[in-house]
């Protein structure tokens, strides 16, 4: 690819390495800061079955955790992330033209797209018009480890992407992790209702 004129510099040698750690470390705050916020997220809701001076405190206390976490960790993350991928482009344009980048760009899209989501149902939740349940929250922070998973596959195998065994074994674990977190996550609910119940007296379910 020929690129435009004030584009077309001669990189320091070592410039895509610096891109490439960089990139790397911004992608690490990126995702540390959207699984952990989707988490609060799931508190949040979860503190709005609280008595009501408690409630209003917890949801306070959420809703600035939520702040902080978005646009100090997370936002900056992707930022950093984005701004590195975008150098590693410019000093090797070459990657433009494989298959496994567009595979990329299109997970990243979606990835974008996510943490999009996640400031509106921040937005709602600060509001009170949140109608996720914490179940439902729960299975929406699965998905960036799917992307996670298939976007680490890409760069590390690019146009050798693996479709064997091995590929449908950490599909499966992922899934299988998922659904944990979905049966634990009742086992506790059911669990903390019969207690409730035996302690006001009624008989167990
Ligand atoms: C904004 C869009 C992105 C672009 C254009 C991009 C581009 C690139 C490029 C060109 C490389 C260097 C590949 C190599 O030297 O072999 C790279 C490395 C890497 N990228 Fe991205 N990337 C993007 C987003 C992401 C995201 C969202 C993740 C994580 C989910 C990610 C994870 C990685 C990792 C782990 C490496 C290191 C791979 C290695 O050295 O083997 N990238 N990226």
């Amino acid at each position: 690819m020929t690129l435009p004129l004030p584009l077309a510099v001669t990189w320091p040698p070592e410039a895509y390495l610096w891109f490439k750690t960089l990139h790397i470390v911004g992608v690490v705050v990126w995702f540390a800061g959207l699984f952990y916020l989707v988490r609060l997220f799931i508190y949040h809701r979860e503190a709005a079955e609280l008595d009501p001076p408690l409630r209003q405190a917890f949801e306070d206390q959420y809703g600035l955790m939520e702040r902080r976490l978005a646009n100090i960790i997370t936002t900056p993350g992707m930022a950093v992330a984005v701004a590195m991928a975008v150098g590693l482009l410019l000093v090797e344009p070459i990657w433009l033209k494989q298959a496994w980048m567009h595979a990329k760009l299109g997970f990243v899209a979606g990835l974008l797209a996510y943490h999009w989501f996640c400031y509106r149902l921040m937005g709602q939740l600060q509001r009170g018009e949140c109608h996720w349940s914490g179940r439902q929250l729960r299975a929406l922070n699965e998905l960036p480890t799917l992307l996670l998973v298939l976007v680490v596959m890409l760069v590390v195998f690019k146009n050798r992407f693996p479709t064997g065994a091995a590929t449908w074994f950490l599909v499966a674990l992922v899934v299988f992790m998922a659904a944990s977190i979905q049966f634990y996550a009742r086992w506790r609910r059911l669990r903390s209702e019969r207690l409730a119940q035996q302690e006001s007296g009624g008989a167990p379910a």
